[in-house]
């Protein structure tokens, strides 16, 4: 089963509207100079909300190889939720992907694995593929429970859900301790989990199921470890943050299979 390489970029609250458009610009040139073949990577940015019209508008107009998402979604369909941005407004804006669950929602925002499932359930009914955020904190990996935990947010996240709708989500491991910290978990760590979620998610459905599944992995990813990340035969792409307000790195993390042959 082939899998399609994802490098996502989280530009979280990070970017203005007038900003947004010069960042993708200047991607896009990236990607060109870099002779970027969409065929062998999806490349997705993911600004804040305000900033999504303008990168959708500039997309669609210079047909640039670019896919776009938004960091979060109501698990409501509309009405009185004030702050909140509903599935079918992302529809409108062209959006293809959301984040849900991320742990600096989980964190700040108390999000818990039920509203977590809520959203990805509401994500995935209005036709947008959910990119489901799990791992664990750094008290978490000392005491060796990372990978039962993990899967215990995975299998939450998944609960009452299809096989038909989970062969069409993404999930990305992204330990806490390795998020903006530049502690990157090594290749090996990385795939033990990633591994792990695959195999949860066949135990759940079955093996072809699994196999369709993305996995990603986050947390500070940079051009320099890109490709020993992406030859683990579980990592299926990345979510980045940091790096992905740079140009230039994220074109360069985008064409991490000019170097590594891994490829659908
Ligand atoms: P950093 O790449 O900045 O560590 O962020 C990772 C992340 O949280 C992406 O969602």
């Amino acid at each position: 089963m082939s899998r399609k390489p994802l490098i996502a970029g989280n530009w979280k609250m990070n970017v203005n509207h007038i900003e947004a458009v010069g960042l993708v610009q200047k991607l896009a040139w990236a990607l060109g100079d870099f002779k970027y073949d969409p065929t062998k990577a999806e490349c997705l940015v993911i600004p804040p909300f305000v900033d999504l019209r303008g990168v959708q508008t500039l997309i669609e107009s210079d047909k640039m190889p670019l896919k776009w998402g938004a960091q979060d979604v109501s698990e409501h369909e509309n009405g009185a939720y004030t702050g909140d941005i509903s599935a079918e407004m992302l529809v409108k804006l062209g959006c293809s992907y959301v984040i849900v669950g991320h742990s600096e929602r989980r964190q700040y925002h108390h999000e818990s694995d039920f509203i977590v499932n809520e959203k990805a359930r509401n994500a995935l009914a209005h036709d947008i593929t959910p990119i489901i955020c799990v791992g664990e904190g750094l008290e978490i990996r000392r005491a060796g429970e990372h990978v039962p935990f993990t899967l215990a947010q995975v299998e939450a996240a998944l609960a009452d859900r299809s096989a038909a709708e989970v062969a069409q989500v993404v999930i990305a491991y992204e330990p806490i301790w390795a998020i903006g910290t530049g502690e990157v978990a090594t290749p090996e760590d990385a795939q033990e989990v990633c591994g792990a979620i695959r195999g949860k998610i066949a135990e759940l459905y079955d093996e072809e199921i699994a196999a369709q599944v993305r996995v990603l992995y986050g947390g500070s990813v940079k051009a320099s470890t890109i490709v020993a990340l992406m030859v683990k035969p579980d990592i299926d792409g990345v979510l980045v943050g940091g790096a992905s307000l740079n140009p230039d790195e994220f074109a360069f993390i985008t064409r991490f299979y000019e170097v590594s042959q891994k490829t659908n």
